[in-house]
């Protein structure tokens, strides 16, 4: 096999072993990986693999998009940073941009997804104050980041355990259960805060008629609805929103609208930024002293966020998810009761797969094998994170490539 470059696979894992915490999953034989192109990642050794996992849901446009290299090399020798005491034309185009596809409001940058759904929370509890509502309601299972509020405001236990004693002001109910929020919205709530669909938690789509019902609940209660769409937004799904999706197929196009709306993951393409969507109720919640960050909404992550919006639409890359992602679906449901493939649920670029009889992560690890990575999710659930520019072709290879682990 040819040799890619001099980097060796063993020298870079004690490293890692040697200087870096080792908080992450990795198995001793994950690759070392060294460089990519569209779909395709090499490692160390020169082994090619399609890439389906797009980091976790971050590389819409798969890997060394020319576009965007060359976006990030102009803004790179024209202005990267200034402070957020000062203006530059890239938030305010992006922010104009965002606003235009989402609905009437305003924006927020940051630098995250954790970060954009702290923000969304801030909003929500400040906007509350004056009524003493803090309280924010979310669905058990649910996943919103890895500070300490978002570790609080996660449905998940596992999350919280040695980290306590945890924020207060959560209240966990579970998805999809129109009638446990009801139940649980009082006088102290402040919110209701849920994923479009739940990513981490196994590819769980909430259904149109539980968005709806949160929107009609949340309204007649004064409460604000969050939607934490850092993995299931930007066009995962071949919609802006997952929320649009789900409305659409159920012939309920446009008749939701939240409050809040979060953004990360694929809006930077793996350029670290996020926002958050403030509608008319928050939009005008966070003032001057309440709330900053130094970086976000900085100019080179603005430029890159903008040049992807730009490509996406261009290009037809929401429609070509949509349609690659059926693609995907069709030929893993042809497949489900064989070897270790079970339900398969999600839309576009984040479809999810129950595994059966095996570990989820010991499929992740065989399928990486022959050259396929995806992410493992929930218990038993493997999620395939295409990037939006990937052909038919590629889902006919990944599809082989699952065969041969079957
Ligand atoms: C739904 C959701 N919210 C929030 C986050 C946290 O985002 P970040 O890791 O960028 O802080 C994630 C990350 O996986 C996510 O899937």
């Amino acid at each position: 096999m040819k040799k890619e470059t001099k980097i060796q696979s063993a020298e870079v894992r004690a490293g890692y072993a040697q200087h870096v915490v080792a908080s992450y999953k990795r198995s001793a034989t994950a690759p070392v990986l060294v460089r990519g192109k569209g779909a395709r990642v090499w490692d160390a050794e020169g082994k090619e693999y399609l890439d389906f996992g797009s980091g976790i849901a971050v590389n819409c446009l798969g890997h060394a998009y020319p576009r965007l290299a060359e976006v990030m090399r102009k803004q790179g020798e024209e202005l990267v940073h200034v402070s957020n005491l000062f203006f530059h034309p890239k938030q305010a185009e992006l922010a104009r941009e965002l606003v235009k596809r989402t609905g009437s409001g305003k924006m927020f940058f940051c630098n995250s997804g954790a970060e954009a759904n702290e923000s969304m929370v801030k909003a929500a509890r400040k906007a509350g104050s004056g009524e003493g509502r803090f309280e924010v309601i979310t669905a058990l299972n649910s996943f919103h980041g890895r500070t300490l509020g978002m570790i609080a405001a996660s449905g998940q236990e596992r999350l919280r355990e040695g980290f306590g004693p945890v924020m207060p002001g959560f209240v966990y109910v579970p998805f999809n259960d129109l009638a446990a929020v009801e139940k649980a919205i009082g006088p102290k709530t402040a919110a209701v805060m849920v994923e479009g669909i739940q990513g981490e938690g196994g590819v769980i789509p909430a259904t149109a008629e539980y968005l709806l019902g949160l929107r009609k609940v949340t309204l007649e209660r004064g409460v604000s609805l969050l939607m934490d769409s850092v993995q299931c937004g930007h066009y995962r799904t071949g919609r802006f929103q997952s929320y649009e999706l789900i409305l659409e197929q159920a012939g309920k196009k446009g008749e939701f609208l939240p409050d809040a709306v979060s953004m990360a993951k694929s809006l930077g393409g793996g350029f670290p930024i996020g926002a958050v969507w403030f509608g008319k109720k928050l939009q005008d919640v966070l003032v001057p002293g309440s709330h900053a960050t130094t970086y976000g909404g900085t100019a080179l992550a603005c430029a890159v966020a903008l040049e992807i919006l730009q490509i996406i639409e261009e290009e037809k890359l929401a429609e070509n998810i949509f349609v690659r992602g059926e693609e995907l679906k069709r030929g893993l449901a042809k497949l489900a009761g064989r070897g270790w493939v079970g339900e398969v649920r999600g839309f576009g670029g984040m479809v999810g797969v129950t595994v059966k009889g095996r570990s989820h992560a010991e499929v992740a690890e065989a399928l990486a094998g022959v050259g396929l990575l995806v992410v493992p999710a929930g218990s038993d659930v493997l999620r395939f994170l295409a990037p939006y520019s990937v052909t038919e072709e590629e889902i006919q290879e990944a599809l082989e490539k699952v065969k041969a682990t079957l």
